[in-house]
Order: C-alpha cells, then sequence, then structure tokens
C-alpha cells in the first residue's frame, strides 16, 4: 500500500445521520457509537454540531475526550461564535478537528444575503479564524455540485490559502452523478493552486441512489476521503454508506485499489447497534448489512453455493462480523455458554448484566424452541432499551380479539412505581393494548411510525417492534423484542413514551431539540 492510495474514512453518523427527523440518539448512545467508531478504525468521527444545542455540546467535548484513535472533528457554520463553540467541545481530543462551512451555490448565497464578494470574505475571514485555534480545519462549500465552477475553485483556494487541510466538495441535495462527481473532483485538483498539498473529500446525498457509486468516483479522480454514515442514516435518502464505500474499495481492490484502516469484521455490530439506537431498521435487501443480504433463496442459487461458495457469493460473510446462521442455544444452555455466544455476537457482558440477560433467555427458551443469534441480537437490544428504571413499565397484557367484536385488552402497567390496571376497547388488539396506555398515561404525543419485523422464520418467531412519538417537536423512538407481537407493541410503545418523558425534562446533554437552523448563516 502506498500513501497515496490510502482513504480516509470520515464518519457522520452522529451529525449528519443524526439530524435524520426521528434518528435522534440519546447522550449515552452516542458515547457507545463513538466508541465503535473508534474501535473500528474510522479515521475522522463527526461528532455533533456543538453551537446546535447543550446536548451536541456535551456529546461532542466527552467523545473527544473518550477517543483513543479517530480524529474528533465537530461542525460549525461560517460565523466566529460557532467555531469558537466548536472549538470549545473538539479541544479536549487527542487529535481535533474544527469543520466549517457555508453553502456557495446561487440558491444557498440567496440565504444570508451575501454576494460572491462577501462571501469570499466571509470565508477568510472564518477559516483563518478557524485555523488559528486548531492546526487540522475542514472546509466545506455546501451545495458544491451546484456551485458555478469559477466560484467554486475561487473559494476554495481562499480556505487552502487561510490554512483549511481538508476541503469537502458536498453533493448536499444528492443531485450529481459519477462522472460528474470525478470531474469535478479532478477540475479542482488541476484548476486551483495548493490544491496538491491538501485532502480532498467527497460527501454525498443518495436523493438518486447514487451516493455511493458518486463517492467511490471521486475517490478515483483523486479524492482521499469519503463522508459516509452507518447503514447509510441521514437527511431524506440519507447519505453514503460506509458498508458499501469500504467493502466495495475491499471486493474490488483489482480496480480500485485504495486501502481503508477499517476492521470490516465490526460492521454488522455496529450496523445492528445504529439502527436500534436511531429506531432506522435497515431494509432486508440494503447491501452488505440487510437480513437478507448473505441469503440464497431460489433453488438454483443455493445448488451454486453449496457448490462452490463463490458460484453467487462474491464476499464471505465473516468478512463483515456474521456468523453463519446458526442455531444457537437451547434451553439447557448455562450462563457460561450464554455469555460465550454473546461475546462472539459482538456484546460484552458483566457478571449483573450477564444475570439480567440469562432470566431473559430462559423466558424466552421456554416459549421458543431453537433460539437463534439473531434472537439473541432482539434480547439484547430489548433488554437496553427497556429497562428496570423506566417510569412505565408494563406488566401484564391480556387481548382478546376476533369473532366480529371489537378487541378487548386488559393491561397492567406501573406508572412511577404505581401499578394500576385498565380495560380497554379498540379497533383490533394493537390499538386496544395502545388505548389501555393512553388511558393510564394521558398524554398528548403523535404516533409517526408503528414497525413490526420477525426476528426469524417460523410462526413462533420473536417480533421487533419499532414505535416513534413526536411531542412539541420532539422525537422518540422505542423498540421492543417479544413472540407475542402485541406484547412487544405495548412494550416498545411504553419504551417511547419513557423516553420522551426523560427529554420532556431535560435541559443537559439529552436535550435534543436543535435551537438554531443550519441554513442560518
Ligand atoms: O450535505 C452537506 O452539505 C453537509 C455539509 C454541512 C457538509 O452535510
Ligand atoms: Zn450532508
Amino acid at each position: 500500500m502506498t500513501d497515496k492510495n490510502r482513504v480516509y474514512i470520515f464518519d457522520t453518523t452522529l451529525r449528519d445521520g443524526e439530524q435524520s427527523p426521528g434518528a435522534t440518539m440519546s447522550h449515552a448512545e452516542k458515547l457507545e457509537i463513538a466508541q465503535m467508531l473508534d474501535d473500528m478504525g474510522v479515521d475522522i468521527i463527526e461528532a455533533g454540531f456543538p453551537i446546535a444545542s447543550e446536548g451536541d455540546f456535551a456529546a461532542v467535548s466527552e467523545i473527544a475526550r473518550q477517543a483513543q484513535n479517530s480524529v474528533i472533528c465537530g461542525l460549525a457554520r461560517a460565523q466566529l461564535p460557532d467555531i469558537d463553540r466548536c472549538w470549545e467541545a473538539v479541544k479536549h481530543a487527542r487529535r481535533p478537528r474544527i469543520h466549517t462551512f457555508i453553502g456557495t451555490s446561487p440558491l444557498h448565497r440567496a440565504i444570508p444575503n451575501l454576494d460572491m464578494d462577501q462571501m469570499a470574505e466571509r470565508i477568510e475571514q472564518t477559516v483563518t479564524h478557524a485555523r488559528n485555534l486548531c492546526d487540522n480545519v475542514q472546509w466545506s462549500p455546501m451545495d458544491a455540485t451546484r456551485t458555478e465552477h469559477d466560484y467554486l475553485c475561487r473559494v476554495v483556494e481562499i480556505a487552502i490559502r487561510c490554512g483549511a487541510t481538508t476541503i469537502n466538495i458536498p453533493d448536499t441535495v444528492g443531485y450529481t452523478a459519477p462522472r460528474e462527481s470525478a470531474d469535478l473532483i479532478r477540475m479542482l485538483l488541476e484548476r486551483v493552486p495548493g490544491a496538491d498539498n491538501i485532502i480532498f473529500a467527497t460527501h454525498c446525498h443518495n436523493d438518486l441512489g447514487m451516493a455511493t457509486a458518486n463517492a467511490l468516483a471521486a475517490v478515483e479522480a483523486g479524492a482521499r476521503q469519503i463522508e459516509c454514515t452507518i447503514n447509510g442514516l441521514g437527511e431524506r435518502a440519507g447519505n453514503t454508506a460506509l458498508e458499501e464505500v469500504v467493502m466495495a474499495l475491499k471486493v474490488r481492490h483489482d480496480i480500485m485499489p485504495f486501502d481503508t484502516g477499517i476492521d470490516t469484521t465490526k460492521i454488522m455490530g455496529i450496523s445492528r447497534r445504529v439502527a436500534q439506537v436511531s429506531g432506522f431498521p435497515v431494509q432486508f435487501n440494503k447491501a452488505i448489512v440487510g437480513k437478507n443480504a448473505f441469503l440464497h433463496e431460489s433453488g438454483i442459487h443455493q445448488d451454486g453455493v453449496l457448490k462452490n461458495v463463490e458460484t453467487f457469493e462474491i464476499m464471505r460473510p465473516e468478512d463483515i462480523g456474521l456468523t453463519a446462521a446458526n442455531i444457537a442455544m437451547g434451553k439447557h444452555s448455562g450462563r457460561a455458554a450464554l455469555r460465550s455466544k454473546l461475546a462472539e455476537l459482538g456484546f460484552d457482558v458483566g457478571d449483573n448484566q450477564l444475570k439480567d440477560v440469562f432470566v431473559r433467555f430462559k423466558a424466552l427458551a421456554d416459549r421458543k424452541k431453537e433460539i437463534f443469534d439473531e434472537d439473541l441480537i432482539a434480547l439484547m437490544q430489548d433488554s437496553a432499551a427497556n429497562t428496570g428504571d423506566d417510569h412505565l413499565q408494563v406488566k401484564h397484557l391480556r387481548v382478546v380479539c376476533g369473532g366480529g367484536e371489537p378487541a378487548l385488552a386488559s393491561l397492567s402497567m406501573a406508572v412511577d412505581g404505581e401499578e394500576k390496571t385498565v380495560e380497554m376497547h379498540g379497533d383490533g388488539p394493537v390499538d386496544a393494548a395502545f388505548n389501555c396506555v393512553n388511558a393510564l398515561f394521558p398524554h398528548k404525543a403523535v404516533l409517526q411510525l408503528y414497525q413490526v419485523h420477525a426476528v426469524t422464520e417460523g410462526t413462533d418467531a420473536q417480533a421487533t417492534v419499532s414505535v416513534r412519538l413526536e411531542e412539541d417537536g420532539r422525537i422518540a423512538t422505542g423498540q421492543a423484542a417479544d413472540t407475542d407481537t402485541i406484547l412487544a407493541s405495548v412494550k416498545a410503545y411504553a419504551g417511547a413514551l419513557n423516553r420522551l418523558i426523560v427529554r420532556r425534562a431535560m435541559t443537559g446533554p439529552d436535550a435534543d431539540a436543535k435551537q438554531i437552523s443550519m441554513y442560518s448563516h
């Protein structure tokens, strides 16, 4: 490997990904994801937008303190107070970076009402200020792919002259296509003085489904940093997916001889965790990390794979940390076996947690003959999402439905320690059960999403249920898993309400309502 073929992976799951409506993560979840990104070899972690809220500031500061290897970056608009606040947060890192940006296309220049010269002056002032604070500065001309080429060259040159060490070229609205993405990087490398001494980054959104292709095309043209998110999380159609670009570079190294520092065996673990904490499940046929990505359903495929796996498989499941689908455990399995299986699946559990998980595992094994890896993952995610300290705790649920009558649910739930029971009718079992929750804990949150997935095959499979609620601009998600779909639904609903209750009271690190807009420059 020569250094000129090293591609830096810049993960923005915690900033651009978290900006996706509904994907808000708690403070503790952000720290956990950052730790996983650091462990898997991500070069730069964009940990948040420090001036956006107290919560973002606290998360970026703490991630900066905790990171061992990755550069920790914060986002700042082209305003001096933003940049100062960003520096205050990232300065604790072993390797801090300030990322400052301004929209340079005609449409974006109109927002702060700056003409070309005024904007150039603002860029000069803000990049110089950032560089005086930190020797690692990234600058982005937002909506670069719709910016006039001459003006783009002019402002990139200014940013380099003022000390930017990385220039990111965002395709903010997912408008570009691979050839154009490559041409733009080539043009900048050819025309801008000083371009040879800095790193060009590519930041693609997926509105036309071309984010991965556009990022790879930019790399082939000379970009050496890819900005991406786990599972492609992000606003609208999301960002370039980390797992896609990293695996594309690995599998097609023959035609794209570029290297990253990512330990690809950690991909599946972080993908599952991000799906869980963001409340955005991964689509089944998603490249690399989708449930079906390594499944071979049709007879012809199965026959071919059995004879030679390379017939239909271009990468091995183990490469992304997927252990072969197998029956993991049964009701006679002991604690030590459970601990070692969980470790194999990427869950490092302490003694106390093991005790709790073992009880849940035994209860599941009583109801379900075969426990698969996926069952254990769902169980771990459920126990992380629904703890004994919650305000609302579902105790007992009974539902009667069918026979042409409205469904009737009876629910016992502890509300701040006091157990109450209620019976309610509804339009089907889920509606009746949710009506019980609403009767025991009245609220004005609106249900934005209710989603059920079967964890494994078979009618005794566990269901994982995701619920997303919105109240006064605050969004909270809840998730739960159970072989009883209605019970999982109620637990997920109560889980989302629990998170909303916490957020209502919050002014500190988890206060997630962003106070400012990215576009007010
Ligand atoms: O998409 C975009 O333009 C961004 C910038 C802030 C880099 O996310
Ligand atoms: Zn973006």
